[in-house]
């Protein structure tokens, strides 16, 4: 009979056992699964687990300084890794999405590489890797994916040689939700949708810039914070807004303006693999269009994304 309260007590004791006194390093990206797994493994270690929070850059608005003043709340052991300028330049002038995937993927390495070097003698690596990304052996979230993807770019970083202690392995989403809400984590960050490792980078379609990510990260902010305060936060799987690389003529006063043309997209779903949009009030989307382009210099447009998965994904790079 699996209770989360069960499963917690198992596997702080087996880690306890695992680890000794060991030192574990742990990459969390702000996401569930890497979140409840470093709760798990502080329990059983505390201060010999390190965890290491990167902000490339591409992250939501105040994503960077509200997760790490969470995960410091929580006890945790973290350091924030602010490594934007470096996924910029890196980004600088490509368009493929999967050029910018790889770019974005093998800074956060490099990163972390060096970040981890600074934990000395560190033994484990801990993943917040759960049962479907075993299945699938390519995670879709967090960090963790990120380093799957790219290991084999340019040899085996240090911190990949290190021994791997994945605590959630057996779970799926909701055993891990489960979980954190027995380990007291906060109810908003367990209900958080899920975001792509490569964040906004993919939802600025065309070459990334440091302007364009402020900008789409003020329609983002607009966009979700209006999801929560109308209570449609939770009905839906995942929401985001991309940043589309077309101008399209409005008007303002009497002058003629040529700026972004912005796509929200929101969907229902059990497990991303297949969705529908979501059937958002008209009166919200009302607002919440009305409110980005008053309020957000750059963007004369907004659409709504109604198309279901399969065949459109849910991001559109
Ligand atoms: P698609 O766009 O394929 O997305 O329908 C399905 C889910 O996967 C997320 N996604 C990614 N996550 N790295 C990630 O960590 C990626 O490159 C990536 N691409 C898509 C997407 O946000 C959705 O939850």
């Amino acid at each position: 009979n699996w209770t989360p309260d069960a499963f917690a007590d198992t596997m702080i004791a087996e880690l306890k056992e695992k680890l000794g006194d060991d030192r574990v390093i742990l990459g969390l990206s702000g996401g569930v699964d890497s979140s409840v797994a470093a709760v798990l493994i502080h329990k059983a270690i505390g201060e010999n687990l390190h965890c290491i929070f990167v902000n490339n850059g591409l992250l939501r608005k105040n994503e960077f300084s509200e997760v790490l003043k969470s995960y410091e709340g929580m006890g945790l052991n973290v350091k924030g890794v602010d490594a934007s300028e470096r996924f910029y330049d890196a980004l600088k002038g490509l368009k493929d999405p999967e050029d910018k995937r790889k770019a974005i993927g093998r800074v956060f390495v490099e990163v972390f590489d060096d970040e981890s070097h600074k934990v000395e003698n560190a033994k484990w690596l801990a993943q917040g890797t759960i049962y479907p990304d075993v299945i699938e052996s390519v995670s879709v979230n967090g960090p963790s994916a990120t380093i799957k993807s790219h290991h084999n770019v340019g040899g085996l970083p240090d911190f990949m040689k290190l021994k791997v202690v994945e605590p959630l392995r057996s779970l799926f989403k909701d055993g891990v939700r489960r979980v954190g809400k027995s380990l007291d984590i906060d109810p908003q960050l367990l209900g958080r949708h899920p975001f792509p490792g490569p964040g906004l980078g993919i939802r600025i379609l065309g070459d990334v810039t440091p302007e364009k990510v402020s900008i789409l990260q003020e329609v983002d902010h607009i966009f979700i914070q209006g999801l929560r305060k109308h209570h449609l936060y939770d009905y839906v799987w995942q929401a985001g807004s991309m940043l589309l690389p077309v101008q399209s003529v409005g008007v303002m006063g009497d002058e003629r303006t040529y700026e972004s043309v912005v796509a929200l997209r929101a969907v229902t779903s059990v497990d991303g693999m297949t969705a529908d949009w979501a059937e958002l009030p008209h009166e919200f989307l009302k607002e919440v269009s009305n409110d980005i382009i008053n309020r957000v210099k750059g963007v004369n447009r907004v659409v709504y994304d109604i198309s279901s998965k399969p065949p459109a994904t849910i991001e559109w790079e």
